[in-house]
C-alpha cells in the first residue's frame, strides 16, 4: 500500500444484512438489532470478521430504508440507539467490525430538512437542496418534481420520487440558481453528513458503506469535484478515528480510490463489465454467459480485459470489492448451480481486495423472481427474503404469524437452511467456511497480496494465478484440465480433484485448486 490504509481491512471479509429479513426476535416479523446480534457468532463463525448493515434509520421505507428521516435515530421497527450501540460492542468482543450505511446524496421527502426546505419563506435549509427559482422551470439533465411544495421552484431528484437530492453544489454554473460546490449551503449540507458520520463513529461504528457515492455534485464530468468532496470529509473524519473505513458505491475505482481517496470501491453487476461475466448468466436474455456456467465455452479473457487495468491502475491505493451478491441484484444462485456458485467463491476469496458475501448466499438462497414489490424493491425485493436457518417455523427467521412476515420465506427452506447445511460437510456453507480459512490462513491471499496471471487462454477455460508463493487454479469446466508444463506444488485446498498424471498436474472437471509452489 502506498496509502495508509486500517490495519483490520487486511485480513477483512464482510457480510452484507438486510435489517428486515436476518432474525426477528420480538415475533412482529420483521428482523430487528436483537436479533442480528444473537447472530454474530453465527456470522463469525463462517470467517466474515466485518459486517455491512443496510440502513436501519428512521424512515417511511419507500425505498427500504434508503429514503432516511432522520440520519442519527435507529427505526422503532429495529430496536433502539442503544441496542445498535450494543450491537457494535458485541460485534467488538468478537474482533469484528460493523459498518453502517451512510446515504449522503439524498433524504426522505419527509426530512425535516426538507420540509424547511419546501416553504416559501427562505430558512436555513432552503439551499440545502436542488431548486430552480420559478415553478416552470425544470432542471436540464435530472428529474425533477414541481408542484407539491409552498415554493416557488422546482426540486432535483436523486433516484425515486421519495429522494430529493441533497446539495453539494454544480461543477458547471449555467443558471442562477446553482451553487458552486465551496458555496455556503453546499458547504452546510457537506458539514451535515460529517456530523452524521462522526456521530456514530463516536458511538462505536467502525466505518460505512456509501450509497450513490459518485451522485454528489451535479454535472461533474470525471467526477473530479465530487472526490474533492470526498477527499474533505473522509480527511477529517480519518483524522479524528485514524481505524475507520469507507466504501464506495461507485464502481470506478479509479475515480473512487484515487480521486476521492475511499478505502474500497465496489465492482457492481453491470451489464458486460468484468464482474458481470464472471457471475451472471444472461446469454439466454441476448447477452453474455458467464465464466463459471459449465461448458458453455466460457473463458477468463473478458474478465480479465476489464479487471486488471483497474486493478493496475489503483494497487497500493485502496481495494476493489467483490461481491457475491447484494440487494439490489438477483442472486448469484440465479444463474449459478451450486458447484459453480462454490467456484465463483473461490475466486472471490483468492483475489486481492476485500470480500463481500451477501447474506444467506452462504448456503444459496434462491433469487424469488415472481415476488410482487416490498418498499420499492421491484425485482430486488426476490433477494430479500427471510433469513432460512433451519426445517422449523418461518424458517427459524420469525416465531410470529406467517402471515405478518416482512416477506414469505422461499418454499426450499425445509432443505435449504443452514441447520441442514451445517450438518452437511459436503454443503456450501462449510466451502465458504473453508474457502475463507484458508485465506485468513495466508497473508498473501488477503487484501494486499500481489496478483499475477500465470495461464489465461481465449477459449479455455482454465485459468491459473499466483498470489506470492501460492498458485491457484479454477477449471469451470466438465473437461479436466492439465495445467501448464512446469506447474508443482503442495496442495494447501481443493475443490473436485487435483492428480498427477505423467508428471504433470490434472485439474478435474469442475475444480479449484490452491498451492504452495
Ligand atoms: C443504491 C442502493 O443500493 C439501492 O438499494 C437504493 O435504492 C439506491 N441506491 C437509492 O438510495
Amino acid at each position: 500500500m502506498n496509502r495508509t490504509m486500517p490495519e483490520w481491512l487486511k485480513d477483512a471479509v464482510f457480510y452484507e444484512i438486510y435489517p428486515q429479513s436476518y432474525q426477528d426476535s420480538n415475533g412482529d416479523g420483521i428482523g430487528d438489532i436483537p436479533g442480528m446480534t444473537s447472530r454474530l457468532p453465527y456470522i463469525k463463525s463462517l470467517g466474515c470478521n466485518a459486517i455491512w448493515l443496510n440502513p436501519l434509520f428512521d424512515s417511511p421505507f419507500k425505498d427500504a430504508g434508503y429514503d432516511v428521516r432522520d440520519y442519527k435515530k435507529v427505526a422503532p421497527r429495529y430496536g433502539t440507539n442503544e441496542d445498535l450501540y450494543h450491537f457494535f460492542d458485541e460485534a467488538h468482543k468478537l474482533g469484528m467490525h460493523v459498518f453502517l450505511d451512510l446515504v449522503p446524496g439524498h433524504t426522505s421527502e419527509e426530512h425535516p430538512w426538507f420540509l424547511e426546505s419546501g416553504k416559501a419563506a427562505r430558512n436555513e435549509y432552503s439551499d440545502r437542496y436542488i431548486w430552480t427559482d420559478f415553478w416552470l422551470y425544470g432542471i436540464p439533465n435530472h428529474p425533477y418534481i414541481g408542484g407539491e411544495c409552498e415554493r416557488n421552484g422546482v426540486y432535483m431528484l436523486n433516484f425515486f420520487k421519495c429522494q430529493p437530492a441533497l446539495n453539494y453544489g454544480f461543477a458547471k454554473i449555467d443558471y442562477p440558481w446553482q451553487q458552486r460546490p465551496e458555496d455556503p449551503d453546499p458547504m452546510a449540507t457537506r458539514e451535515a453528513m460529517r456530523d452524521v458520520c462522526r456521530f456514530w463513529l463516536g458511538h462505536g461504528c467502525d466505518g460505512f458503506r456509501v450509497d450513490m457515492a459518485d451522485s454528489l455534485v451535479k454535472e461533474d464530468e470525471g467526477k473530479k469535484k465530487t472526490g474533492e468532496v470526498w477527499q474533505d470529509i473522509l480527511g477529517s473524519l480519518r483524522k479524528e478515528f485514524p481505524q475507520a473505513a469507507f466504501v464506495s458505491e461507485w464502481s470506478n475505482p479509479a475515480q473512487s480510490l484515487l480521486g476521492a481517496s475511499f478505502d474500497m470501491d465496489f465492482y457492481l453487476d453491470h451489464p458486460g463489465n468484468g464482474y458481470n461475466t464472471l457471475v451472471r448468466d444472461y446469454e439466454t436474455k441476448g447477452g453474455d454467459h458467464s465464466y463459471f456456467a459449465k461448458d458453455r465455452g466460457g473463458d477468463i479473457e473478458r474478465f480479465l480485459a476489464d479487471y486488471l487495468p483497474k486493478y493496475e491502475k489503483t494497487a497500493g491505493e485502496g481495494y476493489i470489492s467483490f461481491l457475491t451478491g447484494n440487494h439490489d441484484t438477483p442472486r448469484i444462485s440465479y444463474h449459478l448451480d451450486r458447484r459453480e456458485t462454490a467456484l465463483a467463491y473461490a475466486l472471490f476469496a483468492t483475489l486481492p481486495g476485500v470480500p463481500f458475501l451477501y447474506y444467506g448466499d452462504e448456503i444459496g438462497m434462491r433469487y424469488q423472481s415472481e415476488l410482487p414489490t416490498k418498499e420499492g424493491g421491484y425485482t430486488r425485493t426476490g433477494s430479500r427474503t427471510p433469513m432460512q436457518w433451519s426445517a422449523g417455523k418461518n424458517a427459524g427467521f420469525s416465531d410470529g404469524d406467517e402471515k405478518d412476515l416482512y416477506l414469505p420465506v422461499d418454499a426450499d427452506y425445509e432443505k435449504v437452511n443452514v441447520a441442514a447445511e451445517e450438518a452437511d460437510p459436503g454443503s456450501l456453507l462449510h466451502t465458504v467456511r473453508d474457502l475463507l480459512a484458508l485465506r485468513h490462513g495466508e497473508k498473501e491471499l488477503q487484501a494486499d497480496g500481489s496478483f499475477a496471471v500465470v495461464y489465461e487462454k481465449k477459449e479455455d477455460p482454465l485459468f491459473v494465478y499466483r498470489r506470492g508463493g501460492i498458485l491457484l487454479a479454477l477449471n469451470p469446466s466438465g473437461e479436466e484440465k492439465t495445467l501448464p508444463a512446469g506447474t508443482d506444488g503442495t496442495p494447501l485446498y481443493t475443490i473436485g480433484t487435483l492428480t498427477k498424471q505423467d508428471g504433470n498436474l490434472v485439474l478435474g472437471p469442475q475444480s479449484f485448486a490452491a498451492l504452495r509452489s
